[in-house]
């Protein structure tokens, strides 16, 4: 897809659960420019860890994968039915297979490791040097793109997230309770703020938004202007 408007580079964070990537989406489609979902990437290298019998319940073999991840490549695809994209590991479509909570729980453990950040921040860069992206993630207005041009940073309350994801789950027909929910978005804040590498913040110059008491509708309108302020 081609944007009439000037190419920036758009860096939204937030914590897990926020509809970060429905509103990344919606931009990216709305400006013509490219979306990059990076959770999808920590999930692929999590998926390749598993694959080679590196990661399971029990730990990590963080030397193999230190060893191969410069084996990794990771690229993104539009679906052919134009819905959404697929994420494809060295050239593989995984986009049904990252979504489990297997390689959910891999990825978490895997973008606590220093060297699978670096890589993926490289290769994340390189998507974004000719600009006209939207990046999604924990650390793109901190670290990947320091000098982005919007940054937003997504927030809501713990107990509106894990209703929204306690629906989800419901509708998907997962059996399940909405105090564990609650208690699994809680202790996935908490890693994703707490850890070593890259924790989870604010950049100073993002614009917080508070999606708790927002439509999508409205979260929308809100997004789209602040986009236009900076490309018009
Ligand atoms: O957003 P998600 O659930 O698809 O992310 C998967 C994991 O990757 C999650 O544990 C957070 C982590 N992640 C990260 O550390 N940095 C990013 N830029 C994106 C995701």
């Amino acid at each position: 897809m081609t944007s009439s408007y000037k190419p920036i580079i758009v860096a939204i964070d937030g914590y897990s659960s926020c509809g970060k990537s429905t509103i990344a989406k919606s931009l990216a489609k709305f400006a013509g420019y490219t979306y990059v979902d990076t959770g999808a990437m920590y999930r692929a290298t999590a998926l390749y860890a598993i694959r080679n019998g590196w990661l399971h319940q029990d730990g990590i073999n963080s030397q193999a994968l230190q060893e191969h991840i410069h084996e990794i490549n990771i690229c993104f695809q539009p679906c052919p039915e134009g819905q959404g994209q697929n994420t494809y590991l060295n050239g593989e479509n995984v986009e049904q297979e990252i979504r489990t909570l297997e390689v959910a729980n891999g990825a978490s453990k895997v973008s606590s490791l220093g060297f699978v950040r670096q890589e993926m921040v490289r290769q994340q860069q390189q998507m974004g040097e000719k600009k006209g992206i939207v990046m999604d993630g924990r650390d793109i207005g901190t670290v990947v793109f320091p000098q982005a041009e919007l940054k937003l940073f997504l927030t809501a309350s713990a107990e509106v997230r894990a209703r929204r994801r306690y629906l989800e789950l419901q509708a998907k027909g997962e059996d399940c309770n909405f105090n564990d929910v609650l208690s699994n978005v809680m202790e996935r804040d908490y890693r994703d703020t707490h850890r070593t590498e890259s924790p989870l913040r604010k950049a100073d110059d993002a614009i917080e938004i508070d999606n708790s008491n927002l439509t999508p509708e409205k979260q929308d309108e809100i997004v789209k202007q602040l986009f236009l302020q900076k490309v018009l």
